[in-house]
């Protein structure tokens, strides 16, 4: 009789639990914390970075602003964010709070608005970076072609680990995820600038020229609170280019390098000797298709 009853008392005294009026209340539970994991999202003053700092475009980028805006319905200009940022963030470096603010301004939009683009986005940079901006991927195409050479090239070479700024403030390195050239992998980005098909040895000799050109064109690395990549003094101007070492009129093009001050930087793209993405062992298909000559390429040596 009185395993008959059992189901029957556990029914009703869920039943009377579920009555019992309880208080709005939620398991509280964590884990340890990681010290540094909101740093991507969460934004917290600093000396260098709070909103108290002014920052204003200077006239020759709110012209260039004005541009884009005008490519969107005048009640959509909000469209403009991600350009505008990218303006703020070259002239001044780092894509700070007063940056994201002053793009709010100029483009009527809540500044939370602004500010969930640039956390969401990782090329924009929340916090001071050096003058070179080496972000090594990592990514499995990458990884396969042994990515972790490259980036203990980067390390042997700066003596930083990733996510650190040299004491001069020339580089800063990152690990990141696919840039989107797997074809020429293992690769890094350096400001503007793909080097792609990396070896620990090329990748060094890369290193190794751009800091020598640095020093010999009087390149200075950003210290905190300096304007950066864009510019020095906040008149910093997005030209649209940002390749390597800029040395003003010292540097010239040259095929498969760049010259600056007398010092060979190779001249971003493939450095094993390749054009493009085509096979490294020479072509297995199309062969009777007329081979690709200079008219395919950019005449100015970019690519
Ligand atoms: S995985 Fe490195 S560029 Fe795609």
């Amino acid at each position: 009789m009185a395993s008959k009853l059992t189901p029957l008392v556990f029914r009703a005294s869920s039943r009377a639990l579920r009555q019992v009026p309880r208080s709005q209340w939620r398991p509280f539970s964590f884990t340890v914390p990681s010290r540094s994991s909101d740093t991507l999202f969460v934004h917290r003053n600093t000396p260098v970075n709070n909103p108290d700092i002014p920052f204003k475009f200077t006239p020759q980028n709110e012209k260039l602003i004005e541009s884009i805006i005008a490519r969107y319905p005048p009640q959509y200009k909000k469209a403009a964010v991600m350009p505008v940022l990218d303006i703020g963030q070259r002239q001044h470096g780092f894509t700070s709070i007063s940056v994201m603010n002053e793009v709010a301004r100029i483009l009527e939009m809540p500044p939370m608005r602004v500010y969930e683009v640039a956390t969401f986005y990782t090329m924009y940079n929340r916090n001071p970076v050096g003058r070179f901006h080496v972000q090594v991927c990592t990514t499995t195409p990458c990884m396969l072609c042994n990515s972790d050479s490259v980036m203990k090239a980067c390390e042997d070479i700066l003596g930083i680990h990733p996510g650190q700024t040299t004491e001069d403030g020339l580089f800063t390195l990152a690990e990141v995820e696919c840039l989107g050239a797997c074809a020429n992998a293992p690769m890094v980005q350096i400001n503007d600038d793909f080097y792609e098909d990396l070896t620990y040895d090329s990748t060094v000799s890369l290193l190794n020229a751009i800091r020598h050109a640095a020093e010999k064109t009087g390149v200075k690395g950003t210290k905190p609170g300096e304007i950066g990549l864009g510019g020095e003094g906040g008149k910093g101007v997005y030209t649209g280019e940002d390749s390597g070492v800029k040395g003003g009129d010292s540097i010239t093009k040259r095929e498969g390098t760049t010259e600056a001050a007398g010092v060979k930087i190779p001249t971003p793209g493939p450095l094993s000797g390749r054009k493009s993405c085509e096979p490294a062992a020479g072509l297995t298909s199309l062969k009777e298709v007329k081979p690709w000559s200079d008219e395919f390429m950019r005449k100015d040596g970019e690519l």
